[in-house]
């Protein structure tokens, strides 16, 4: 069985007194709820502070991002079992943000969801295609060459304790969002490919999708057989928007 994952990536925004209202806002609208797992990844420097404000809560804490290293010389970065330290159960890895700014390609972000692992850290996964890859016909190769990096260098049994989150590039932030057919489509095209090494694993393993991901489109993408909840960012700002979301992804449990 799949319980669905609902995550919010709150990218490069929020500050002390916006993240204590948002915090508080979901603790009271996603208090009891059920069938779905809910997280909230802030940036960096707010982890630890948000780790005690959501202490007792059903929200877990995640990152936006980890090191490949375990500690050293790496000025500006975090490690995996630093962020364990002060509460994350999640990290995200390899966001299309980092892919493009920060030059990450998928060997480095494989490196990163090894040390997340070691750490204890479950990695989501981020993989997807640009426009232009869309428009040329060449989704399935990008998204294989971003997948087949990480099953290649952790092992197809490292996916019993991942998730993958399919964003693609073009949905995101842009308000256009995958119609639920072309996300389905890409989401069957992962899950066959982990089954192709491992089809136990991939029966369990859960495929988020992310980009304008929203209250009024989310019931119809949670629907689809191989979409096991969502990656948000925008709407993951906005404590009614974010709870729409979980409570639709709430609603549909997998057997
Ligand atoms: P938006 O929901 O703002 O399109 O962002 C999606 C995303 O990148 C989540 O990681």
């Amino acid at each position: 069985m799949r319980t669905p994952l609902v995550a919010g990536n709150w990218k490069m925004n929020g500050s002390r007194e916006a993240n204590r209202a948002l915090v508080s806002a979901l603790k009271g609208s996603l208090g009891d709820i059920q069938g779905v797992d809910v997280a909230v990844c802030p940036p960096a420097v707010y982890l630890a502070e948000i780790a005690t404000d959501l202490s007792g809560s059903v929200i877990a804490l995640g990152a936006q991002d980890c090191s490949d290293q375990e500690k050293g010389a790496y000025t500006g970065e975090l490690s995996g079992p630093m962020l364990a330290e002060v509460g994350c159960r999640y990290v995200i890895v390899g966001h299309s943000e980092r892919r493009e700014r920060q030059n990450e390609s998928s060997a480095w972000v494989a490196a990163k969801f090894v040390a997340a692992q070691s750490a204890g850290l479950i990695p989501i996964l981020c993989v997807g295609e640009q426009k232009v890859d869309r428009e040329s016909g060449r989704t399935e190769n990008v998204v294989a060459e971003q997948l087949d990096a990480v099953l290649d260098a952790a092992g197809v049994e490292a996916f019993e304790r991942a998730v993958i989150a399919y964003e693609p590039v073009w949905a995101i932030g842009t308000g256009l969002t995958a119609t639920p057919e072309q996300a389905q489509e890409v989401h069957a095209f992962i899950r066959n490919r982990v089954a192709s090494r491992d089809p136990r694993v991939a029966a369990d393993l859960r495929i988020l999708y992310g980009g304008s991901m929203k209250a009024e489109n989310a019931a119809g993408l949670l629907a689809l057989d191989d979409i096991d909840g969502g990656l948000i960012g925008g709407a993951s700002l906005d404590a009614a928007a974010f709870t729409a979301i979980a409570n639709a992804a709430g609603e549909r449990v997998v057997a």
